[in-house]
């Protein structure tokens, strides 16, 4: 039974609910979980005022949107606004970068340079990632925070800025703050308001209107007939599963569902399974199967295995080409019709830039796919721009190989990892014992 006072309280929440609607409307974001509406609710309240966010969660939990949420409904929203990863600058440039330098204040200081801090006066910056800040970057950023003042590299000049600061991190920095690699002080000032963004697999049934919204997305962008949908054992499968890589790892999964289910719309668990979605069968919320491998040696494997099968299908695709080619008249492979060209496989680095998760026993659409376009069409465009937060895209990206020389990598990988026990080779590439020992002789690597 309900009492009043948590009638009450229910009512305010979803008095809440309906105050934030618009705020969701404009940013694209869905869910009505209560940890979900509690952070947008704080970051509106704070917006008006200059205090300092502290933004927490794990990777892929949505936190970029809230620091943009927070600037454009402050008295600043006319001001600029950076958002700026600590992560990814260079430790050598991070304080001329955010600080600002004088001409010749280093090797390559060619002319002077402003800094995100002088050019963000009156206005906000969104510090991402603020663990990563090396120490002395950190004591900088204390007294910009304290009283406004900066000195740019190279000068001896104190400069003021005003400057509101909204920072976030996904390392757990206390931890941080307990191994010295983040100063306490500093943490106390940025943590004026803290807002933590809950993980996936604490959201119920956000999970699903989350995979709802892709799928609708990814079915408007290429004109399918039909988006996939759960069934209500795949909806329990997803809601227990435990979302490692969160709201990022979704949308993937979603992507590459939609694109690669032909026979069927509808998920079932099987299917998930192929994608490594198991429901959890513990208290936390889920576990991968292979629960010793990290999320990083997860993503890892399952992008060698999307590349693997990329290639295959690329091989066959080639080769029906020729096939069709020779059968009319055509005595080299060299000139393709222009009808075929969609068929044409995009380059490997293209192929290797493709983010996360594949399934492990479902094949890469090769001819056509559930919605009549080619499947080498379909992958190139699917990921238009680098994906986010693929620390392995870059190893891929950097390196032009054949498609036989892709081939030939990931039959050496596969090898050391199994250290040279072919049948557990053959499972991890998902070709059989017999193709593997034809490659091996092809490729020459009978020593391995
Ligand atoms: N509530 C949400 N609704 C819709 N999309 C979301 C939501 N939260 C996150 N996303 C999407 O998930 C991806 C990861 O979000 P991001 O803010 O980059 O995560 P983080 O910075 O916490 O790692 C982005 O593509 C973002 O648009
Ligand atoms: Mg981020």
């Amino acid at each position: 039974m309900l009492t009043s006072a948590t009638r009450a309280n229910e009512a305010d929440m979803d008095m809440d609910a309906k105050e934030l609607q618009p705020i969701k409307l404009r940013y694209g974001i869905v869910g009505n979980c209560d940890a979900l509406n509690y952070a947008l609710d704080v970051a509106l309240q704070v917006a008006r005022t200059d205090l300092s966010v502290f933004i927490t969660g794990e990777s892929g939990v949505g936190k970029e949107v809230l620091p943009r949420i927070i600037h454009d409904n402050s008295l600043r929203h006319s001001r600029k606004y950076f958002a700026i990863n600590c992560g990814s600058i260079p430790e050598g440039t991070i304080d001329s970068e955010l600080f600002g330098h004088e001409k010749g204040a280093f090797t390559g200081a060619i002319g002077e340079h402003e800094g995100y801090f002088g050019a963000a006066d009156g206005g906000t910056l969104f510090l991402d990632e603020v663990g990563e800040l090396p120490m002395s970057t950190q004591a900088r950023l204390l007294r910009v925070l304290e009283n406004g003042e900066y000195i740019r590299v190279g000068s001896s000049e104190v400069r003021k800025t005003n400057v509101r600061v909204v920072a976030a991190t996904n390392v757990n920095i206390q931890n941080a703050i307990r191994d010295g690699r983040f100063r306490e002080d500093l943490f106390y000032r940025l943590n004026s308001i803290p807002i933590k963004m809950p993980p996936l697999r604490q959201r119920g049934d956000d999970i699903l209107l989350l995979f709802k919204k892709f799928a609708m997305e990814i079915a408007a962008k290429y004109q399918m007939p039909e988006r996939i949908s759960l069934s209500p054992e795949a909806e329990e499968v997803m809601k227990r599963y435990k979302w490692p890589g969160n709201i990022r790892q979704l949308k993937n999964l979603t992507e590459q569902m939609s694109i690669l289910m032909r026979d069927t719309r509808i998920v079932t668990p099987a299917i998930l399974a192929d994608y490594e979605i198991w429901p959890g069968n513990d208290d936390t919320g889920g576990l991968v199967r292979v629960s010793h491998r990290t999320a990083d040696d997860h993503s890892y494997a399952q992008e060698r295995e999307m590349l693997f099968q990329m290639i295959t299908a690329l091989h066959n695709e080639i080769n029906d080409l020729r096939q069709r080619m020779s059968q009319q008249g055509h005595t080299t492979a060299t000139h393709i019709d222009a009808k075929d060209a969609d068929a044409v496989p995009m380059d490997a680095a293209d192929v290797g830039a493709a983010p996360m998760a594949m399934p492990t026993s479902q094949t890469v659409a090769t001819q056509h796919s559930a919605f009549s376009v080619p499947a080498s069409q379909v992958i190139a465009n699917t990921y238009p721009t680098q994906p986010d937060n693929t620390p392995y895209a870059e190893e891929y990206v950097e390196e032009t190989l054949s498609i036989e020389d892709q081939e030939k990598r990931l039959i050496i990988k596969a090898l050391e990892r199994s250290r040279g026990r072919r049948k557990k080779a053959a499972d991890e590439l998902h070709i059989s014992e017999r193709t593997l020992y034809r490659k091996i002789k092809e490729y020459g690597l009978e020593d391995m």
